[in-house]
């Protein structure tokens, strides 16, 4: 059985026959024919039609674009959802980067219908079920709108190997939790799926993809709401929003696997400026090492970064009068909050 029909099948053994079918598998990957191969596919798939991909900016979907820009060139539909759930100008950026690339990618604003979906939700799986639902709908939308003959998506190994181990449906999957794609209306291809990031980012290089791509931190279909725990409100996102670009700040010259801030749903007791009682709000930072995201270990952080890490949050942040950092491997955490 070839790693990848193991990993299909989820009968895998022991973690050790997994990690070593995966090592040859990957021996045997070749960015240059994998190209080759993927272009032919979509073209095939695609006939004279038009597709539409679903950019986010991440190197999995940002990979899966320019595949299909190879493939079927001004036939291809890119599209950012605009879901609210981004981090501070994102949008703007992917615009700017693919401009570059001679592709022009087109943003929709639908964070209202996000939030709508998610109110009133605290529990993760719930969140993430709502997330996914909105994002299918939207997607199902803009298809039938655009009159594209299929969606292309930048599901990738870890994405199905997580829902199938059950430790968290991710927002792309469909057909393994047994939701038919053609319920939303779509017809779905995922060129990406049987690589790990590593390889992802290696096929990005191959594709000349600048390095504010090929190398940029993985960030969760489901964006910010993976990273407030409790209910997902505008405000709330704005709070992590704001910590988040302190946090990528002050720790991008580490370039860690994963950086980023967290909201509790808790509160804790603190000081205002003036000396006075605040039930304030808890950040915790987090920034994880990692190969493939499969498992992680806490960055090893200078105190002093730490210290000026929680100096800026509190000044910076409203609200807040706690700042944690997060020591949890993966396993037993996760390296997201939900
Ligand atoms: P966890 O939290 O499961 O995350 O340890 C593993 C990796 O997957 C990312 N992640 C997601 N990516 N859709 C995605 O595209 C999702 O629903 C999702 N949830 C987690 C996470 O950022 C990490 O890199």
């Amino acid at each position: 059985m070839s790693w990848w029909e193991c990993v299909e099948s989820f009968s895998l053994g022991s973690w050790c026959d997994y990690l070593s079918d995966k090592e040859r598998w990957l021996n045997a990957l070749n960015p240059k024919q994998f190209v080759a191969e993927q272009t032919e596919e979509i073209r095939a798939a695609g006939g004279e039609g038009r597709a539409l991909v679903a950019l986010s900016g991440g190197v999995d979907s940002s990979v899966v674009a320019a595949l299909a820009h190879q493939a079927i060139g001004e036939r291809l539909i890119s599209l950012f959802i605009d879901d609210g759930l981004m981090r501070e100008g994102e949008g703007p950026m992917v615009v700017e980067a693919f401009a570059e690339l001679g592709m022009s990618v087109q943003i929709i604003d639908r964070a209202d219908d996000f939030f709508a979906a998610l109110a009133g939700i605290t529990d993760p799986e719930e969140k993430r079920k709502a997330f996914r639902d909105t994002f299918y709908k939207t997607l199902g939308a803009a298809v039938r709108d655009s009159g594209a003959s299929f969606l292309l998506q930048g599901t990738i190994a870890a994405d199905v190997i997580e829902t199938q181990r059950g430790v968290k449906t991710q927002h792309n999957i469909l057909e393994q939790i047994g939701l038919d794609p053609s319920t939303y209306g779509l017809h779905i291809l995922e060129p990406v799926r049987e690589l790990f990031k590593p390889e992802v980012r290696q096929v990005a290089q191959e594709l000349g993809l600048p390095e504010v791509i090929s190398q940029r931190m993985p960030f969760p279909g489901p964006g910010l709401a993976t990273r407030i725990v409790g209910e997902v409100t505008p405000e709330r996102v704005a709070t992590v929003r704001v910590a988040t670009v302190i946090v990528e700040e002050e720790l991008c010259e580490l370039r860690s696997f994963q950086a980023f801030a967290v909201l509790l749903n808790d509160r804790a007791t603190g000081l205002t400026e003036t000396k006075e009682r605040a039930f304030g709000q808890i950040i915790v930072v987090r920034s994880v090492e990692s190969e493939d995201a499969m498992m992680a270990t806490p960055t090893e952080l200078d105190w002093n970064k730490l210290q000026r890490l929680q100096e800026r949050i509190c000044a910076e942040v409203p609200d807040v009068t706690k700042v944690l950092y997060d020591l949890t491997p993966k396993p037993p955490s996760t390296i997201e909050y939900i």
